[in-house]
């Protein structure tokens, strides 16, 4: 069901709760009484159009907001995509650790999770810090350079093909660490931590693979299009 601005905030909510985190990202608070996506919105300051055209392509994995996304501005993309990353780093990632770190059995199950989450985790790190001090710098000073029609200082030393190229599929990596435990765990004693510890990994893999369709199918080709205007300048 497509979500649109004249729907209640509060229905939306009821209608898909995973939307939470993601609304959370925008800082927008509960409390929403009886006010439309609009006027929630409005209140707190965020572009509306950008707002339904991220909470749709998360609500449905086949909608695509190709269009509508391309006339956002390439800083209020990465603005958001800084926040995913914030949420993976400070968030949904202590928690899933601190579940692991919580398992009181010292079993080679137990151990054997705890060094592919580690492991999990330097990756996931390394591919967050590499878009944080390479590619965002890069694509907002192209957007920058795009609008006060001056030469790119960085144009000849990167460019997003070289990002869309190394662009790795980070949450592909999630399917050997949910298999471990939904294959291999057994637990009498904690079974619950095990199915909660499962329950985060699904939902941070599906984050990401959403977070990875905007940088795909929506950054990429964007910041290819600023590169070729600028190219003929
Ligand atoms: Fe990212
Ligand atoms: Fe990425």
């Amino acid at each position: 069901m497509l979500i649109t601005q004249n729907m209640k905030m509060a229905e939306v909510i009821h209608m898909n709760y995973t939307l939470l985190p993601v609304i959370n990202r925008f800082e927008i608070e509960l409390g929403f009484g009886d006010s439309t996506v609009e006027e929630v919105c409005k209140i707190n300051k965020v572009n509306v159009h950008f707002f339904l055209e991220i909470i749709n392509a998360f609500n449905d994995k086949d909608y695509f907001p190709k269009k509508n996304l391309q006339q956002f501005s390439v800083s209020l993309i990465v603005n958001y995509l800084r926040k995913n990353h914030i949420y993976y780093i400070s968030e949904i990632i202590p928690h899933i650790e601190q579940a692991i770190n919580s398992l009181s059995d010292n079993s080679n199950n137990s151990k054997l999770l705890k060094n592919f989450f580690a492991e999990y985790k330097k990756e996931l790190l390394y591919h967050i810090e590499r878009e944080e001090k390479v590619v965002y710098p890069y694509v907002i000073d192209i957007e920058t350079a795009n609008n006060s029609t001056k030469h790119a200082d960085n144009l000849s030393k990167y460019s997003i093909d070289i990002f869309a190229d190394e662009h790795e599929n980070i949450e592909e990596k999630l399917f050997d660490l949910k298999n471990i435990i939904i294959k291999y765990m057994p637990s009498r004693t904690e079974s619950g931590i095990y199915n909660k510890i499962l329950f985060d990994l699904f939902t941070l893999e599906k984050d990401l693979n959403d977070h990875s369709r905007i940088e795909e199918k929506v950054l990429i080709p964007k910041v290819r299009e600023i590169e070729k205007s600028l190219k003929k300048l």
